[in-house]
């Protein structure tokens, strides 16, 4: 298993482009002094903040994503982003398959395969979110959910995606300023399930998937949520969007 540690953020449709450039600029600025042998930080800003964000970072201590990706290179889609576009664009990651994807504009497990297959065969690394709501919490078919949505999302992949899939636990119900916290030891074993489901399905490769926590992450459980053996990082909505209060988390979390 990857000893790195991943921190990263979401800026979902929060910042603007010059917002997202002054926070790569601050950002790197605060973290230049971190081994990037050690951490891997990365940002996902809007689609059209990609470019400047991207030519700002220093790809080996930031990495770039896109919160989103059409899985077709070309064609007759109209609001949607292909992976040639991406890649112009020197994005590292895609995100896939985020709650708000799913549960706000009604992406299907089905998109979400066509997306994960296409944005590996074009040479990204693709974060994947899986979580459940809070109704399939309550009907106790959590850990089904996760297994439903690997399954769907990496079917017919090869064991060789392993090093370009990273894999965000969210619980729905722990995201956004409303949701609850997760308590650790609940997170933990839906990440045992995750790992479990990844080792039947690649061997000994599913070792080598970075699972990151996110939901309602902060500098106050930041730490507990590490501590689960199987969680390499984290994916840090509203606590991170503040460059300077980022950095503080990050430098506390990169040098326990
Ligand atoms: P949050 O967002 O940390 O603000 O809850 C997490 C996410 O949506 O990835």
């Amino acid at each position: 298993m990857t000893s790195k540690l991943y921190l990263g953020t979401n800026l979902k449709m929060y910042k603007t482009n010059r917002d997202t450039a002054e926070y790569i600029s601050l950002l790197s600025a605060l973290t230049g002094d971190l081994d990037p042998d050690r951490l891997q930080l990365f940002v996902i800003p809007s689609f059209p903040a990609i470019a400047d964000a991207s030519r700002l970072a220093d790809h080996r201590r930031i990495q770039i994503g896109a919160q989103n990706m059409h899985w077709a290179e070309a064609g007759p889609f109209t609001g949607e982003v292909s992976p040639l576009m991406l890649r112009e664009l020197s994005v590292d990651i895609v995100e896939l398959g985020h709650s708000e994807r799913r549960h706000v504009f009604g992406e299907t497990e089905e998109m979400i395969r066509l997306k994960t297959d296409s944005a590996l065969r074009h040479g990204f690394t693709v974060l994947l979110c899986v979580g459940e709501t809070a109704g399939e919490k309550e009907a106790g078919r959590m850990d089904e959910v996760l297994r439903g949505q690997l399954a769907a999302a990496l079917d017919g992949l090869s064991p060789e995606c392993a090093d370009r899939l990273w894999i965000a636990y969210e619980p729905v119900w722990a995201i956004g300023a409303h949701g609850q916290q997760a308590e650790p030891g609940y997170a933990g074993c839906r990440f045992r399930e995750i790992r479990g489901a990844l080792l039947r399905l690649w061997g000994r490769r599913g070792e080598e998937v970075p699972l990151l926590f996110g939901g309602s992450v902060n500098a106050e459980n930041a730490e507990s949520y590490l501590q689960l053996s199987e969680v390499n990082g984290l994916f840090i909505g509203r606590s991170a969007w503040d460059a300077f209060r980022f950095s503080e988390l990050i430098h506390s979390l990169a040098e326990r």
